[in-house]
């Protein structure tokens, strides 16, 4: 818990006034979230712009103006956490359920920002399940279509139920044992008919600010 207030804190290094801020959904982006608001009330002007239903609220809560896309021209800055960090700076996300609209907000921001402690740091993708967001039509014809790319599919549950997203989609949740081309998997899973998204987050990430041995913040680029 202390790390990630450590790597969520500092990412508010990257705002300035006048900025309109993807905010990120998560354990670690939440202390970035709680900093901002504390800025904002001591009279930081920014536009945060949620990734998630869940971030909405906090946001609101700590008094984050939140604005929406009919209204904003660019986002300057969006900052997230991430499940797991290549040594490439590629990602998987979607820990959260809240894949779809981080990636269109990382995608948006002219810089995208992630907080991630260190066990999030691997040399290769893949011991996380790659979570894949599906429409809920013909999911038992989406999951075969993902087994033949070699993934082994596990619908994410919720309390007996299958998982929601805000969108009103299903997750996979998938075991691919070899992540070798990232690019490659993120682009063959998104072409299969009923897939919305997938957590793969390719060449996206400006920085990542994480933490050495010492608890030293590190940015690397
Ligand atoms: C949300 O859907 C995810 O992409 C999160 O950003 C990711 O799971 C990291 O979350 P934590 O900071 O809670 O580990």
């Amino acid at each position: 818990m202390i790390d990630k207030k450590l790597v969520g804190e500092k990412a508010v290094d990257f705002v300035k006034d006048g900025m309109v801020v993807g905010l990120g959904t998560g354990s670690t982006v939440y202390y970035t979230i709680i900093k901002l608001g504390e800025l904002v009330k001591e009279g930081l002007s920014i536009i945060g712009i949620p990734t998630s239903i869940q971030t909405e609220e906090l946001a609101k809560k700590v008094g984050i103006p939140i604005g929406d896309f009919k209204e904003i021209e660019q986002i300057d800055v969006a900052i997230d956490g991430a499940d797991e960090v290549d040594s490439n700076l590629n990602l998987i996300k979607g820990g959260g359920g809240a894949l779809l609209r981080e990636k269109i907000i990382a995608k948006a921001a002219k810089a995208f920002i992630v907080v991630a402690t260190p066990p999030k740091m691997v040399e290769k993708l893949g011991a996380f399940k790659l979570p894949v967001e599906v429409v809920p039509f013909g999911t038992e014809l989406t999951e075969k279509h993902i087994c033949e790319l070699g993934g082994e599919p596990l619908l994410r549950q919720s309390e007996g139920i299958p998982f929601m997203t805000d969108n009103g989609n299903y997750i996979f949740d998938c075991i691919f044992l070899d992540i070798s081309n990232p690019k490659k998997l993120e682009e063959h899973l998104n072409i299969i008919p009923g897939v919305v998204e997938n957590g793969l987050f390719v060449g996206m990430s400006d920085t990542v600010i994480t933490l050495d041995r010492n608890k030293n913040v590190l940015f690397i680029e």
